[in-house]
C-alpha cells in the first residue's frame, strides 16, 4: 500500500515538474522570487561582503568593488555572488535570491552602473 502511493506521488511530481519546465521557458529570471522588500542591502553587504571588500567597497583582501562595479553587468555580479570566485565563497545557499538582489542594488547605488564612471 505504502509503496504504491509513493510511486503515484513520485509520478505526479515528475509530471508536474515537466509541466513547470515548459511553462517557465520564455518567462525569464523574473519568474523567480527575488523580491527585495524589507531587505537592507547595506547591512547585508556589511555582514557578508565588507570583511573582504572593505566597508566602503574600496577593497581589502578582496578586490575593490568601486572599480569592479562599472566594469560588470548585473548578471556578472549575480553570477559571482552565486558561484563565488577564487578566494571568495559562493553565496547561493547563505543568501537567498532577494538578499543577493538587495546587495546588487546597494552596490549599484554606491559605485554606479556598468559603463558609468562611479558616483564621485
Ligand atoms: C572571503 C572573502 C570574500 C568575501 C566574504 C566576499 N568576497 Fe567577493 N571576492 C573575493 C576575492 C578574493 C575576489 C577576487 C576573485 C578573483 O580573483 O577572481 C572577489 C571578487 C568579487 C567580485 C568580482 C570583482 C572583479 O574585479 O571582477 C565581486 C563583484 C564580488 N567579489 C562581490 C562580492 C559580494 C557582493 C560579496 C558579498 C555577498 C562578496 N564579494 C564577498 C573575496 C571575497
Amino acid at each position: 500500500m505504502k509503496a504504491f502511493s509513493l510511486t503515484a506521488l513520485t509520478l505526479a511530481l515528475v509530471l508536474s515538474a515537466c509541466g513547470d519546465k515548459s511553462d517557465d521557458s520564455g518567462s525569464g529570471a523574473a519568474a523567480v522570487d527575488c523580491s527585495t522588500d524589507g531587505l537592507d542591502g547595506a547591512s547585508l553587504y556589511s555582514s557578508s561582503c565588507a570583511g573582504c571588500h572593505g566597508a566602503d567597497g574600496s577593497g581589502a583582501s578582496g578586490p575593490s568593488l568601486e572599480d569592479a562595479m562599472p566594469l560588470h553587468s548585473d548578471d556578472e555580479i549575480r553570477s559571482v555572488m552565486e558561484n563565488g570566485a577564487p578566494g571568495m565563497p559562493a553565496f547561493d545557499s547563505s543568501l537567498d535570491c532577494g538578499e543577493r538582489e538587495a546587495i546588487l542594488d546597494y552596490l549599484r547605488s554606491q559605485h554606479g552602473q556598468q559603463g558609468g564612471a562611479g558616483s564621485d
